[in-house]
């Protein structure tokens, strides 16, 4: 069906005040080259607010200062999927949480940035698997509120599901229709999702282990390095960080030890 709705051009003059407004909310820093990305985003915003400009909508931002978390939440990208990067989630249930729940009896785990929650919920299925999940806390953690209401709710498509085997799909979740999954409320319930912006918000502390993994992508260096000071507060001595398979702290942070744990890059706090 053709839109009824038509939009005027995002001009650059107003992409730069409307990335200089996210960059100040999120930290996130948007190119140049996003344009075309950031005018589709806001067009969802524009359509439902019933404005047919972007200049509208940013003056409406200035005027609406509640708007700024709708504002937030179409600008995140939030990709995600069950077990992502295996080899990551292989060295933390191998080796990184035993290791931790022998040492202490219990560990801390932190998922900043965990989007609609499959991180959380993989680590959370790793841990009963190893039967430690009465053993851990995990706190899980986005800027975006409507990607924590979902986490909350816990029902997947099934294309995010494309790398739980069936023994797991058929211990943890329910089947809802075709397409769609729900997962086992018990393990909503040891999860603790909140909504915490990285740039803005108090850190917690005494982690045993942080993941942060494809967010600070999205950051400029200086935020990037701000905020891995902040993770490196946040954690307990002996503590692992986790970072993208495709990122790194070189030139970020130089307080990590480096190890390689099986196949997988692990940052640990001395
Ligand atoms: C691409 S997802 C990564 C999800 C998951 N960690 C993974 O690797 O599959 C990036 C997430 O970072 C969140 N994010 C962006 N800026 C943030 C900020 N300033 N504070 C907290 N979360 C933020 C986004 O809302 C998004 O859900």
């Amino acid at each position: 069906m053709s839109d009824p709705q038509s939009f005027d051009t995002l001009s650059p003059q107003l992409f730069s005040k409307f990335s200089k407004l996210i960059y100040q909310l999120s930290g996130i820093y948007m190119k140049d080259s996003k344009i075309v990305l950031l005018s589709n985003r806001l067009k969802k915003r524009m359509k439902l607010l019933n404005l047919n400009t972007y200049d509208e909508y940013y003056n409406y931002l200035l005027t609406h200062k509640e708007e700024y978390e709708k504002f937030v939440n179409v600008i995140s990208t939030n990709e995600t999927y069950f077990f992502r990067s295996e080899n990551q989630l292989e060295a933390f249930s191998n080796m990184i949480l035993p290791l931790i729940i022998n040492r202490k009896g219990y560990a801390r785990i932190w998922s900043a940035g965990c989007s609609t929650g499959d991180e959380p919920y993989s680590l959370a299925i790793m841990a009963d698997t190893l039967g430690m999940l009465n053993k851990v806390e995990i706190l899980a953690t986005d800027i975006n509120s409507e990607v924590i209401e979902k986490a909350r709710k816990g029902i997947y498509n099934n294309r995010r599901l494309k790398y739980v085997n069936q023994q797991i799909l058929n211990k943890y979740f329910v089947k809802l229709d075709e397409e769609n999954y729900k997962i086992n409320p018990n393990l909503t319930s040891k999860i603790n999702f909140k909504e915490h912006n990285l740039v803005k918000d108090e850190y917690p502390k005494n982690l045993d282990v942080i993941f942060c993994r494809n967010v600070m992508i999205y950051f400029n260096r200086d935020i990037q390095k701000e905020i891995v000071d902040k993770f490196y507060n946040s954690l307990t001595n002996g503590g692992f960080f986790f970072i993208g398979n495709a990122e790194t702290l070189y030139i970020i942070s130089d307080k990590f030890k480096y190890l390689k744990i099986g196949n997988s890059s692990v940052y640990y706090k001395e």
